[in-house]
């Protein structure tokens, strides 16, 4: 396991590991996937036609729908009443999931106006059975013991999940999506071993996975930064100062300002930088990556043979002492300095004063208990901090420290949407309400506590937040 930046770098062009290949159950015909596979041929191909729907000229174009969507939900926090409770977490749910169904199908799941605090039905499909493909994947005949009834449970609901993603396809095949769009670009695939559109199972392969690739993590992302927003005021209202800036926030004497366009995204610093630090502070990836070594490599005072598999959690690579000054304060103006994304010269000069200290234990000691709820168990040895010790300035500074959507060849090919997704709901629901934590989640530490790592880092059941609307409670009053 690998929690130091200096001693990660390497890994990363390094092939992903066959632990993934687990996960191919949660499709019904088992396919591979771009999120499973290792980078051949066929995941070559699927990744270079599918990038092309997440660059800025094609989100450009769905972001007015997108957009309507965000709206359509603040609305619904509005029609509850000003000062109410709202689960942030299963909205966000809802709203991540129809932002992906529009993406792909070029249209929202068509929920109704009040569904916002319930959860999908894929979510509900796909949380069980994920779990099952994981907790059974050590011993997968266990899933042929159908006559035991907690086994044949489980399995009817794996193929629940595994029908609707079939019916997916159907959708996809009938509904006719835009060119520039992710289904768009789906049915455009060929596959190089036969020079042919990629088949239904595929298919339904893809995009199962960009559905959960994309959801949780998006939502969970938006939660935590809500949260953080919740109990930090004075950053909570430097973010309603850039608003107010650029003429979007909410008054009592102007209830309705303009809405948000797509030029506006640029110009919402700030409140980028609280997104990135959220991130670093609730790293939702929260596994991290693994990866195994198609060649001998000497990595720090290591010898590691050929076909070594490496993890590389990003959470406590995150929290990384040696790497970040003061690396539990959520402190967004962290992201101001230029190149903030890698070693810092003075957080370099921590690691090589804590390298002496830590010789043979994880270089983040408080953390390494963290790296093993993380996945720890997968790789045994823990890689010591061998830190920046003789590496100049320069050297230092190509050293990524931050990596919330991986790094390299195998990083998120989703990070555009994701990012237009957090950024624009985030803006939007602070443009209206400001934002408090309800009592029952038990102030800062209550909402660490309630993180659970379940394939993401995710709160484990809600994120209760009070929201009081900015332009006063009569215009906001439920109808
Ligand atoms: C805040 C939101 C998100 C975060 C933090 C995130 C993070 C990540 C990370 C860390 C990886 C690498 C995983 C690994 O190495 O095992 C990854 C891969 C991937 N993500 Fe995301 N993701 C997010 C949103 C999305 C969205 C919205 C989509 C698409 C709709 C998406 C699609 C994918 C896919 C398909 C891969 C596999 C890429 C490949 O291996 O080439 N993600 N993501």
């Amino acid at each position: 396991m690998v929690t130091d930046p200096t001693l990660a770098k390497p890994f990363f062009d390094e092939p992903k590991n066959f632990v993934y290949k687990d996960i191919q159950a949660i499709y019904s015909h088992q396919h591979p996937s771009l999120f499973t596979l290792p980078s051949m041929d066929y995941y070559k191909a699927i990744r270079k036609g599918v990038a092309p729907a997440f660059n800025s000229s094609n989100l450009r174009q769905s972001f007015g729908r997108l957009s309507m969507l965000m709206t359509s939900a603040v609305d619904y926090i509005g029609r509850k009443g000003s000062g109410q409770s709202v689960d942030i977490y299963t909205l966000a749910t809802r709203l991540t999931m129809n932002a992906i169904s529009l993406s792909i199908f070029g249209a929202d799941l068509g929920d109704s106006a009040d569904a916002w605090e319930t959860r999908p039905k894929y979510a509900c499909l796909f949380e069980p059975a994920i779990k099952w493909v994981i907790d059974s994947a050590p011993v997968p005949f266990i899933r042929y013991l159908t006559f035991i009834p907690a086994i044949r449970r489980k399995q009817a609901e794996l193929r629940a999940l595994h029908a609707e993603q079939v019916r997916m396809v159907q959708r996809l095949r009938t509904c006719n999506p835009s060119l520039s769009s992710l289904g768009g670009h789906l049915l455009a695939l060929m596959d190089p071993a036969t020079g042919k559109p990629l088949t239904d199972g595929q298919l339904e392969a893809e995009m199962a996975t960009f559905f959960f690739a994309g959801y949780d993590t998006s939502s969970s992302a938006i939660s935590w930064t809500l949260a953080l927003l919740a109990t930090h005021s004075h950053i909570q209202r430097q973010v309603e100062a850039e608003l107010a800036g650029l003429g979007l926030l909410a008054t009592p004497e102007q209830p309705r300002p303009r809405a948000l366009t797509w030029q506006d995204l640029g110009s919402l610093d700030y409140l980028r930088k609280v997104i990135k630090e959220s991130q670093r502070l609730f790293t939702v990836a929260a596994t991290g990556t693994g990866r195994m070594l198609t060649k001998p490599m000497r990595v720090g005072r290591y010898d590691l043979a050929k076909g070594t598999l490496i993890h590389i959690p990003f959470n406590p690579m995150h929290r990384n002492p040696s790497a970040w000054d003061r690396p539990e304060e959520f402190s967004p103006d962290r992201f101001d300095v230029e190149g903030a994304d890698y070693l810092q010269p003075d957080a370099s000069k921590d690691a090589e004063s804590s390298a002496g200290a830590h010789e043979g234990v994880n270089s983040s000691g408080a953390l390494a208990e963290d790296a093993e709820l993380h996945g720890g168990n997968l790789f045994q040895e823990k890689l010591s901090s061998q830190p920046a010790a003789g590496m100049d300035r320069t050297e230092r500074s190509q050293i990524r420290r931050y990596m919330p959507f991986s790094y390299g060849q195998r990083n998120c090919v989703g990070q555009n949407l994701a990012n237009v997704t957090m950024l624009t709901f985030i803006a939007t629901i602070c443009a209206k309400f400001t934002l408090a934590l309800d009592p029952e989640m038990g102030g800062l530490e209550g909402v660490k506590e309630c993180a659970v790592v379940a394939l993401t880092l995710q709160p484990k059941d809600k994120m209760l937040l009070q929201c009081t609307s900015r332009s006063g409670p009569a215009a906001q009053a439920p109808a």
